[in-house]
Parts: C-alpha cells; structure tokens; sequence
C-alpha cells in the first residue's frame, strides 16, 4: 500500500527517509539481522521473521509496510522499523491498529532522531488507515517519547515446574493424544480461538489466511515460529488445540495456545497435555546441555490455571506490557460506545443520567449519559487543575482504558490522579474494568 506522508524525505546530512521496496529485501533483513543482533554476530531468528515480513507471501505484509533511512551516497540501510497493520477487538468491537517493530539504527548513527523520524511517519500512516491506535513492545521507557503509555497486560502467564506434572497413574493408559495440526485443522483453530477470546478485553482478530501462513509460510528458524497441534481421545477426535514455541527460551517451553472444546473437562485433559508438552520440552533441551527448567502457559485468566491452581505459579514481569499511543482518546471511546453502555447497564449505575468530565491535565473528554445511554462525547479543557470529576496525569488513563489498573491502583500510584468523590470512582470502575488481555499479534 503506497500512502503519502511526504516521502520520500530529504533528512539532510546525505541521509534520506524512504518507504522499503522489492528491491530493498535482501539489504533489509541483512539489517535487521545484524542490528538486533546484541551480543551475537547475527540474529538469525530476527532476520527470517524480517525476510516473512518483506518476501511477499506473508497475507497482510510486505516491502511497503518498511521503512528506511538510506546513506545516499551508498545506498546503505542506517535506520529501519516496520509498521504491521492489523485489527484487534475491544470487547468484542474491532478496531485498526498498527505495531511498529523492528525499531533500529547503526551504532554510529544512533540519537540523530532518525528513529523519531520514522515513528512520525508510522502515525501519519496509521491515521491515512483510519487506526484507532498504534502499539509496540520493546526497550522498557523509549517509546514514551513518543506518546505511548505501557497499558496493556501484553504476555503474560503462569508457570509449572517439571516435577509438579502430573504422572500417569499406574496401569492407566494416556486418556489424550497430541498430533501435528495440518491446514486442514484451520476452521477447528479458529472456532477454539474464537472462544477463548471471550475471555479476555483486548484480542488479535486473526483470519484463516494468518493461521495458514503460520502454519506453513514460516521458517521454522523465525522467531515467530510456532508448532500447532490437536489434542485427540484415543479414537481420533479432536478435543483440543495446542500451540508452543518451536524452542527454548531460557529453559522454558512456552505455550502460547491451550484450548479445548466445550463440554470437555479441563481436569480430564490438562495432566496429558502437560506430560505431552514436558516430552517435548525435555526433547528439546537434551541436545542444548541444559535442563528444561519450566513449561510456561500464556493468559491471564486460562481455565487450566482454575483447574490446577496450586501447580500453575505466576511469574508477572512487568515490561512485558505492551506501550500503547491513541491519538485521539474521544475517537476511540466513541468507537466503544455500545461496550461502555453494555457495562454500565450491567452494572449497579444501571439507567445513569449525568455529565463525568474526566482530564489529563492540558485536555480532557466529557460524557454525557442519558437514561443509560452515551448521548455526547466531547473534548473537554479544565478551566482549573483541580476541576472535572477525574485526573489522569500525562498518558495514565490508557492504563484504565485498557483495562490494566483499577481507579484505586491508579490513583495509589499517582498523587496527580484523583477522582472527585468515591461516587465517582465507583462509576469509572465500572466503565473501565481491570480486565486481562490476550494479544496474539499479527507479526
Ligand atoms: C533504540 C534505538 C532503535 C534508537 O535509535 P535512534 O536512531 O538512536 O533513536 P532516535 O535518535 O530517533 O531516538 C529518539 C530520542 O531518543 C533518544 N534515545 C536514543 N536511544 C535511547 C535509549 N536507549 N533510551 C532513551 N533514549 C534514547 C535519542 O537521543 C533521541 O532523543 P532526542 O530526540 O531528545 O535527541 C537504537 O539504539 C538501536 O537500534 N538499538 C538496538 C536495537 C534495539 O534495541 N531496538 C529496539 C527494539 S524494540
């Protein structure tokens, strides 16, 4: 997709900002590979998910969806990040969003705003698509500088250990079976992953294309290389989906999806899927000289965790939240409208009448309910600091949008944001809940 944004852009000192071409492919995922590379001389992982992105086959990427900062005198690649246009579902309702990834610059060409000159042109083209929202994980704080705000509980999960796996009762035989996923399976994919996105706020709309592409189109050497599998009974029907890392990461086997289908005990299949995935997991760590340390299984709210909670820990790290940027926060609340009114007609402020003015300070947003229903959403400037029925300093009420922090852990957090009466804060928590998120982005 070929969109304006004024480039190519003459950044002056011979360096030139340009969207990525065919021609740019073998250069860019050289790059890539080499600037991500930390302490190693090549990231080869980093380098094939790049080459997906950019060699044409990937279902909703390609060359345009780069950008690149060129040296003009050679031609070489000094500064690149890739925009990934993708939907995701606020309670239930989609919304266009774009993850920008693969942010990086040569070492000697590293804080001359080249990043910040990318990032620019990322959200103009985030805006030519009608998004609601950009969003990135990565180095802790950076991206604050450009109007994100950590919000979102982005991957986060529970850990079993290996010896707290279930063994299989004596002279009892494996009531569950695991066998590779084919493209067939997609549909079954897809109907377990509907499901459990039920759970959760925030989710990732994925296609059937996306599951294919997952399924075949990647290098099994990528970073986003995953293997899928079905759970069957030992008569060959499918009871379950299972999705993990294709290796080790610190000597942990993550599980990315576990899912089964209704009607089908949790109890009854988890302890084979663990067994399963400890095989796995112990397969692959013979060759490395290392234990398998743990089996980790993402989600905030995964039933397993209900069904095992004294096996399954809680290992939360923190900068594992995605930073989210929502340009114009009215715009986005008006999209969500009928999932603001749904909470509040299922809740104790049922049938509500009244203006809640809330601010971050410089602007801010009123809402006009009537009788239950959100009749107006406007902007809204605080004639005082001190006015408005609630503060948010800075970027902080994303972290209530987004469902990552209660009022109260707000508010306890910072002295800057207030709410003027408990009445209040009442109301906020049940508009924006603390709710968890599950976000498998398109990648
Ligand atoms: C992080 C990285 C992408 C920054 O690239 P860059 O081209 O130097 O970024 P910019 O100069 O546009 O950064 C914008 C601002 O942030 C500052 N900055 C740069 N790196 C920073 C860092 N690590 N922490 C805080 N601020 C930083 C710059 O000085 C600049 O400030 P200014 O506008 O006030 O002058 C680069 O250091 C890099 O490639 N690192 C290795 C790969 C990596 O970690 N990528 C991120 C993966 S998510």
């Amino acid at each position: 997709m070929s969109l304006a944004s004024g480039l190519p852009r003459d950044l002056g000192g011979g360096l030139l900002l340009r969207q990525a071409t065919a021609a740019d492919v073998e250069a860019l995922v050289q790059f890539n590979g080499t600037v991500h590379a930390e302490d190693k001389p090549f990231n080869t992982a980093v380098a094939a998910i790049s080459r997906e992105g950019l060699a044409g086959q990937h279902p909703t990427l390609g060359p345009s969806d780069h950008l690149i900062v060129e040296a003009t005198p050679t031609g070489e690649i000094v500064s690149s990040i890739q925009f990934i246009p993708q939907t995701w579902s606020y309670a239930g309702i989609p919304f266009g969003i774009g993850r920008i990834e693969a942010v990086g610059t040569l070492p000697e060409y590293r804080r001359k705003g080249l990043v910040r000159h990318q990032m620019d042109v990322a959200h103009q083209w985030a805006a030519e698509r009608g998004h609601l929202a950009t969003f990135i994980t990565g180095i802790p704080w950076y991206y604050a500088q450009f109007g994100y705000e950590q919000a979102v509980v982005f991957r986060t999960g529970r850990t079993i250990f290996p010896a707290l796996v279930p063994p299989l009762p004596e002279g009892q035989t494996e009531p569950f079976h695991v066998r590779a996923a084919t493209t067939a399976d997609v549909p079954f994919i897809a109907a377990r992953y509907a499901a459990a996105t039920q759970r959760y706020l925030l989710t990732t709309v994925y296609s059937a294309d996306l599951w294919r592409f997952d399924m075949t189109g990647r290098d099994p050497a990528s970073l986003a290389a995953v293997t899928m599998a079905i759970i069957e009974t030992p008569t060959g029907e499918a009871v379950g989906w299972l999705e993990h890392s294709n290796e080790l990461f610190g000597g942990n086997l993550s599980t990315h999806n576990f899912e089964i289908i209704p009607g089908v005990s949790w109890l009854a299949v988890t302890p084979s899927v663990l067994r399963h995935l400890l095989a796995v997991g112990q397969q692959m760590a013979a060759p490395t000289g290392q234990p398998l340390r743990r089996l980790s299984l993402r989600g905030e709210a995964h039933p397993a965790f209900q069904a095992f909670p004294e096996r399954f820990i809680a290992m939360h790290r923190a900068n594992w939240n995605a930073y989210m940027r929502v340009p114009d926060i009215a715009a986005f609340l008006r999209h969500i409208t009928p999932a603001l009114e749904e909470r509040l007609a299922r809740s104790v402020a049922v049938g509500h009448t009244g203006a809640l003015t809330l601010h971050w300070y410089r602007d801010g947003v009123q809402l006009t309910w009537e009788q239950g229903r959100l009749v107006g959403i406007e902007p809204w400037q605080p004639p005082r600091p001190e006015n408005g029925d609630a503060a948010f300093p800075e970027l902080t009420f994303l972290r209530r949008l987004f469902g990552w922090q209660t009022q109260e852990e707000l508010e306890a957090g910072f002295n800057d944001a207030f709410s003027a009466s408990p009445e209040v804060r009442v109301l906020l928590n049940i508009l924006f809940p603390k709710e968890p998120s599950y976000i498998r982005s398109v990648s």
